[in-house]
């Protein structure tokens, strides 16, 4: 209940007072909408999303639209102008959209917040206006952070436009720039006004980037929803070849999944230690790091899936063979359940990789909780990491995949 309590101090007598205990919670609702054709005249979702909840005056916004998909898709800032302009009644494009440099060193720049700061404020976007942020999950994290601490928050569409914003990153409630060398270190809890998700912007995507997207299908398949897993090896050559059914079925059931755990998982703004729809990040965060993002995001949770799946069987968590599945399931996707950067020494000449470990607890504080799987569809968390386990893990990848590299190479000579 909401309201103020006042109770005595907990150490009487040493005059340190009472205590007035102030209480409210603050309720967030946003809606995800899956569409095609977003900036067509006739789709009103936009128009809705901006002026859905108070329809009686008109709504002003201003689009970021990222770089390297504008380059694919030159119409869009016309379309986006032509919609506004289309939409009239209910809303006002500021300016045309502004074109902003995407991917993850556009989170590596400070200059960058700066300047959308800037334009906020010379553009007069103020907590009723919109910024709507239309790119990839780095762009909508940097816009996102612009947003959030502009008048300590304006409101934020996001228009997510690779298959791991539309399946994850975007449908969450945060957002960051990397700072100090560190990944994500300034950001904020900061849900969204709305999320659209545009199928037909993923067309532009390139194959590789649409492979990455499916490994966090395939993540919170493993720890939430054995059904989804059969699925997605039911459906596994479909998405391989990114059908559309298949393929928009996958981005729904995986962002949804995404959405209930933050809603019912009972920590939406991570304040504890959990963090279950990050199995298989702390080897994934660690290897983007050691390749210096030559590995896409969704490529390296690729591996750390696998990796934490071989641990898991290891640990006794998770029977054995069920890794093997998961090892092909990866493999039908067009995911490598293995890279050499998991071999690579750190300068005290114990493997790079398990300083991931140290990384991962430092982010988020308190215990290391890392979650691992007692089934396919159920993870399970563990405070503490076997460091000799891990690297028989990583050898049974390596074994693995020297055994799948024989193979092909002996079906290509016969
Ligand atoms: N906020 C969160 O909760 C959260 C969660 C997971 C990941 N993330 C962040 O998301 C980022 C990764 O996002 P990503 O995988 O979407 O990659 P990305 O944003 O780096 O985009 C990948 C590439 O695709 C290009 N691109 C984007 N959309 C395109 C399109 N439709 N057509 C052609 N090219 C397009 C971009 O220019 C970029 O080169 C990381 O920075 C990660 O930290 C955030
Ligand atoms: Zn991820």
């Amino acid at each position: 209940m909401p309201g103020i309590t006042v109770r005595p101090s907990a150490s009487p007598g040493t005059g340190s007072g009472d205590v007035h205990v102030q209480r409210f919670a603050v309720a967030y609702e946003y809606a995800v909408h899956f569409t095609r054709g977003l900036f067509r005249p006739a789709n009103p979702a936009l128009a809705d999303a901006l002026a859905g909840r108070e329809p009686h005056r008109r709504h002003r916004f201003l689009a970021v639209l990222e770089e390297g998909l504008a380059a694919c898709r030159p119409d869009l800032p016309d379309a986006i102008t032509a919609y506004a302009a289309h939409h009239a009644g209910r809303i006002e494009a500021v300016a045309p959209p502004e074109i902003v440099p995407g991917g993850e060193a556009a989170k590596n720049d400070p200059a960058l917040v700066e300047t959308l700061q800037r334009r906020l404020h010379a553009l007069g976007i103020d907590r009723h206006s919109y910024v709507v942020a239309i790119g990839g999950g780095a762009l909508l994290d940097l816009v996102g952070y612009a947003a959030a601490t502009a008048h300590r928050g304006v409101r934020l569409v996001r228009v997510p436009t690779t298959v791991l914003a539309q399946n994850d990153s975007g449908v969450g409630v945060k957002n960051a720039v990397n700072a100090f060398g560190v990944k994500n270190f300034l950001g904020t809890f900061a849900p969204p006004h709305a999320v659209l998700n545009d199928f037909d912007l993923l067309a532009s995507l390139p194959r590789r980037e649409r492979v990455a997207g499916l490994a966090e299908a395939v993540k919170v398949a493993l720890i939430r929803d054995a059904g989804f897993f059969r699925w997605l090896e039911d459906e596994a050559g479909a998405l391989a070849r990114f059908e559309p059914g298949p393929a928009q079925a996958m981005i729904r059931r995986c962002a949804e999944l995404h959405m209930r755990h933050i809603a019912s998982g009972g920590d939406p703004f991570e304040a504890g230690s959990a963090r279950p729809l990050d199995f298989g990040h702390w080897a994934a965060h660690r290897l983007e790091m050691l390749t210096r993002h030559a590995l896409r995001h969704g490529e390296a949770v690729a591996v750390g899936i696998a990796l934490d799946a071989r641990y898991s069987v290891l640990a006794g968590l998770l029977a054995p063979g069920a890794e093997t599945r998961v090892c092909a399931l990866l493999d039908r996707l067009g995911l490598r359940p293995w890279h050499p950067a998991l071999r690579l020494a750190g300068p005290d000449g114990r493997p790079a990789l398990l300083s991931g470990l140290r990384d991962f607890r430092e982010h988020l504080g308190g215990e290391l909780t890392v979650t691992l799987l007692a089934d396919i569809g159920r993870g399970v968390e563990v405070h503490a990491i076997d460091e000799g386990l891990v690297c028989s893990a990583v050898g049974w990848l390596e074994a693995r995949e020297a055994h799948r590299e024989a193979g092909e190479t002996g079906e290509a000579s016969r």
